[in-house]
């Protein structure tokens, strides 16, 4: 599977297959997420690993009330770790980077299981209190998602996708360029707005060439009877 083939088909899964993930897929997956960038290389994001059913039902029901989540065979539990990211980075270190980390790493577990053929949620919502008390989360160590694993047992309607156009800006914030979508090669869309743009004349031309084979049929018709006179 090509890399692009992984991030545009990903999506999120919220029903598994009864079907154990393979320790050595699971491997692959948190070696992945050991990859992500940090800020400062500090690497403050923490997987914990939760396969035991007993607690996966607890923390659905500390999902606010998620309880799909219940049947995923294995839960990662990331948290920041984040006491160097502020001792070198102060306030911003603790608050924005440490947070970015784990979504960086997040982001590569999610891929990485794709790649695997295997699915996976990010969940935000959950009760932080509960998940640290349940899985012995030190005071200052903050679980920031609950990623759900496992085989896919659906297959996820389509998704639109927001136009390339609407999310970029050229050189300053809001700063849109003509036919932006020529330069980011959708071409499908520079299509598109071109014939909505040329919509008139399309409609005229149609119109001629539909009077001339009208009248093109007239004539072989007219010519058809002489002939069989
Ligand atoms: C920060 C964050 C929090 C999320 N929390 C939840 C959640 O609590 N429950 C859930 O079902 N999905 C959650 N999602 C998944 C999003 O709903 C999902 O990514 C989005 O609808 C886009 O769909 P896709 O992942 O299939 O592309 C969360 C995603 C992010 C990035």
């Amino acid at each position: 599977m090509n890399v692009f083939d992984v991030f545009q088909q990903r999506r999120s899964i919220r029903k598994y297959l009864q079907k154990p993930i393979e320790f050595d897929k699971l491997s692959l997956i948190l070696q992945a997420g050991s990859f992500a960038p940090s800020a400062g290389n500090l690497q403050d994001y923490r997987f914990i690993v939760v396969s035991k059913k007993s607690l996966i039902k607890g923390i659905a029901a500390e999902c606010t009330e998620q309880y799909w989540i219940a049947e995923a065979p294995v839960l990662i539990v990331v948290c920041a770790d984040a006491e160097m990211t502020e001792r070198y980075y102060g306030l911003r270190g603790q608050r924005l980077y440490s947070v970015q980390n784990c979504a960086a790493a997040i982001q590569n577990m999610m891929l990485a299981a794709h790649a695997l053929d295997l699915g996976t949620c990010w969940v935000g919502s959950f009760n932080e209190d509960y998940i640290k008390d349940t899985l012995s989360i030190p005071e200052k160590v903050r679980p920031q998602a609950i990623l759900t694993i496992g085989y896919p047992d659906e297959v996820p309607s389509e998704k639109e996708f927001e136009p390339l156009e609407h999310l970029i800006y050229f050189n300053a914030y809001g700063s849109k360029i003509e036919n932006v979508g020529t330069l980011l090669k959708e071409y499908s869309k520079e299509v598109e707005r071109l014939i909505k743009e040329k919509e008139p004349e399309i409609r005229e031309g149609t119109e001629k060439i539909k009077h001339k084979l009208k009248h093109a049929f007239r004539e072989a018709r007219e010519s058809l009877k002489k002939l069989k006179k």
